[in-house]
């Protein structure tokens, strides 16, 4: 019963975004493309439907959603605090990949969207789907990664419908995602600001506009558990993951000693190890094109999901640009554990 409507250039789409736009006005649930991944989204002045992406995700509630307009001047709409940093950012990345920290206003924002925190994280989506979908609705939209909880973020339709369906009424598909991982995060409420998520708009693009910033340095990007067993698990693979270091020899040396013990193994890699001897191998991207393993990342780990290895092995990137986005997201998927013999 979850409907999945294909929204491209060469289609009329208006009767699918109107349908998207009745069902949020409803106070249900769609799931729609970014260009970082694929959000749930709920109309987020409205608490009951912000409760329905809690329930479809099958995760807790205590932890601040993203909230996305499809305009900049919306902003002034549930923020103030909007600091001359915060202004050169938007001008720059907007629309794109970068979420702002900024003072809420109070009682704009359902409080479900942003529960014990006096903030709110902005972004505005660079996807023509995104884009069109808010701005036919006119309302913003609070929006996590459209996954079941535990499972990697959905850079394709059917990872959604895979994790998704008979939960959610709707999926606008719109194709392959382009960034792959989800937006850098930066609170602008501290001096300096600070990361708190690195993602598609790097460090580096950041400082260059607005001088040096912090970088909070977590393998978890979830706030403290308030009760107990309210922490949230972030994806883990079935079969426990390692990060490994990039030398081939490191790597035929840790595959030769696991398939002694018996194992099979998945690697996730650059495009130049080709490495024959992993049972599984699963080539992100060159190793000079950080973009492109953020692009492939999600899917890649999927992927080791659905093989029978009984260990993952994942190549370490250098941490520059978009490289520190793919070694966070590692690193949580390892659980910070590196391949030792
Ligand atoms: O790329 C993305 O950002 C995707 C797509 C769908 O847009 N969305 C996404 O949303 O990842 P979400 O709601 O899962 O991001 C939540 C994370 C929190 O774990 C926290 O790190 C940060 O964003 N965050 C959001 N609001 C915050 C706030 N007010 N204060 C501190 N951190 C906040
Ligand atoms: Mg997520």
């Amino acid at each position: 019963e979850t409907i999945v409507a294909t929204v491209d250039k060469n289609m009329d789409n208006e009767k699918k975004y109107k349908q998207a736009v009745d069902i949020l006005k409803s106070g249900e649930v769609v799931a729609f493309p970014t260009e970082t991944v694929y959000g749930l989204g709920a109309i987020a002045t409205d608490e009951k439907a912000v409760q329905k992406i809690f329930a479809a995700k099958g995760r807790p509630s205590d932890n601040p959603l993203i909230v996305h307009i499809g305009h900049q001047e919306e902003v002034s709409n549930y923020a103030t605090g909007i600091t001359p940093e915060a202004e050169k950012l938007m001008a720059a990345y907007w629309p794109g990949p970068l979420t702002l920290v900024l003072p809420k206003i109070p009682g704009v924002i359902a409080e479900n969207v942003t529960p014990g925190v006096d903030t709110v994280g902005l972004r505005m989506p660079d996807h023509p789907v995104a884009l069109e979908l808010l701005r036919t609705l006119r309302k913003p939209l609070a929006a996590p990664s459209a996954n079941r909880s535990g499972k990697p973020s959905p850079t394709e339709a059917s990872h959604v419908y895979e994790d998704l369906k008979g939960l959610i009424p709707l999926i606008l598909d719109g194709g392959k995602t382009g960034v792959g991982v989800e937006s850098t995060v930066v609170d602008m409420t501290t001096t300096p600001p600070a990361i708190l998520r690195p993602g598609g708009v790097t460090k580096e693009m950041i400082e260059s506009l607005i001088g040096p910033v912090q970088v909070e340095n977590k393998v978890s990007d979830e706030k403290a558990p308030r009760a107990p067993g309210m922490k949230y698990t972030h994806y883990a693979p079935e079969a426990p993951l390692y990060l490994i270091g990039s030398e081939s020899d490191t790597i035929g040396a840790a595959i030769a000693s696991l398939h002694n013990e018996g194992k099979k193994v998945a690697l996730i890699g650059p495009d130049e190890l080709d490495n024959p001897e992993a049972d599984w191998f699963f080539a992100i991207g060159s190793k000079e094109d950080h973009e492109a393993m953020a692009a492939n990342l999600y899917r890649a780990l999927r992927q080791c999901d659905l093989t029978d290895a009984d260990v993952i092995l994942a190549v370490e990137t250098d941490l520059t640009g978009v490289g520190a986005a793919v070694m966070n997201r590692l690193t949580k998927a390892a659980d910070g554990k590196r391949y030792k013999d």
